[in-house]
């Protein structure tokens, strides 16, 4: 079957990684797997830190990448595909699609039966597949960690993002004060069109927040602590700029701030999240749809930074 795939690792050129070719049919490693026929994926960042390298061993390649999945199971069911897979031999206890298991950029993806969750009617396959990992990870990030429904002011750092764009877009649904930061001004421009205010990185805001949405890690976190009201959360769920920020301790206690790591989220947290989209009118914002033929582009683009939203694969193009 057709495949995009890490064939190698390339820290400085990740995209000089990636194969798009044929792969073997996927395989069940155990009695209760599934294969999924793919409709719709979409790129995650996680992609590109895997043909880097980070989080793949050299003898697990060809890893087939991709973590979100919307498709058909074999019973002609429509399915999401929740990406988080128990993984005994991992310490974290799970690994997400294309880790240790190969992932959803292909013709067919194979997880356990327990993973898939009804497409929710009235929400397109395209849509659905931005969800099960940077709108699942910026909804646990707002709710379960960030404790959300406490707060009035969110802050969102690097907007353009997969990931902050789900929390800008979540964030004002839930009917919360939404601060943005890009480095770029068209950037800021579509932030301001889903109803947050939008600023240049490291800018003064007009008030402190109670909860802080981390995904660029060195480049703004000493911003974030700056701009973190008495008692607030900054959840961190990536490190896209640098993983060692400087921690100014003494605005950490003083403010009797919570720094928390989270990752992914839960089956049910993911199912409130279909809900919340399917009842509410909540849409993910897409950068572009582009069929499988031109994944390679896709993968490019998404690279370059020069994107606003999710990128979605059509593999039904
Ligand atoms: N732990 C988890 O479960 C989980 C799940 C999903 C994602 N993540 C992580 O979260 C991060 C974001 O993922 P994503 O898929 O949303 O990525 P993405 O769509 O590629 O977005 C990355 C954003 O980070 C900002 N950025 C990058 N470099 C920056 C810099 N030097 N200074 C300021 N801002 C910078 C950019 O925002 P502007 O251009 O608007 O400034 C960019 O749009 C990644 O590190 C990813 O691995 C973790």
């Amino acid at each position: 079957m057709r495949a995009a795939f890490a064939s190698r690792f390339d820290d400085a050129n990740p995209l000089a990684a990636l194969t798009v070719g044929e792969q073997p049919e996927p395989t069940h490693p155990a009695d209760d797997w599934v294969t999924v026929q793919v409709r719709a994926s979409s790129l995650n960042h996680h992609d590109l830190w895997s043909l880097r390298g980070v989080g793949l061993r050299a003898e697990q390649l060809p890893m087939i990448l991709g973590c979100d999945a919307v498709g058909v199971d074999p019973d002609g069911n429509e399915v999401v595909v929740y990406p988080v897979i128990p993984t005994p031999g991992d310490p974290r206890g799970v690994s997400i699609l294309s880790e240790h298991f190969p992932g959803t950029l292909a013709e067919r993806v194979a997880v356990p039966r327990s993973n898939l969750l009804a497409l929710p009617a009235g929400l397109a396959a395209a849509d659905a597949a931005c969800l099960p990992t940077a709108w699942l990870t910026a909804w646990r990030m707002l709710t379960t960690r960030g404790r959300v429904d406490e707060a009035d002011a969110v802050l969102v750092q690097g907007a353009g993002g997969g990931v902050a764009t789900a929390a800008v877009a979540l964030a004002v649904a839930m009917g919360k004060r939404v601060y943005a930061t890009s480095r770029d001004a068209a950037k800021r421009a579509r932030i301001a069109e889903l109803g947050a205010t939008a600023v240049e990185p490291g800018a003064r805001l007009p008030e402190r927040v109670d909860v802080v949405i981390e995904t660029v890690g060195a480049a703004t976190f000493d911003h974030s602590l700056k701009s973190a009201a008495p008692m607030a959360r900054i959840v961190v769920s990536g490190a896209t700029s640098g993983h060692e920020p400087k921690v100014n301790l003494r605005r950490v206690f003083a403010m009797q701030l919570e720094i928390l790591g989270t990752s992914m989220g839960t089956p049910v947290e993911l199912a409130a999240l279909l809900a919340f989209c399917a009842e509410r009118g909540v849409r993910p914002v897409v950068d572009t749809v582009v069929p499988f033929s031109e994944v390679a582009d896709a993968f490019a683009r998404l690279h370059s930074g020069d994107v606003f939203g999710k990128v979605v694969v059509d593999h039904t193009a």
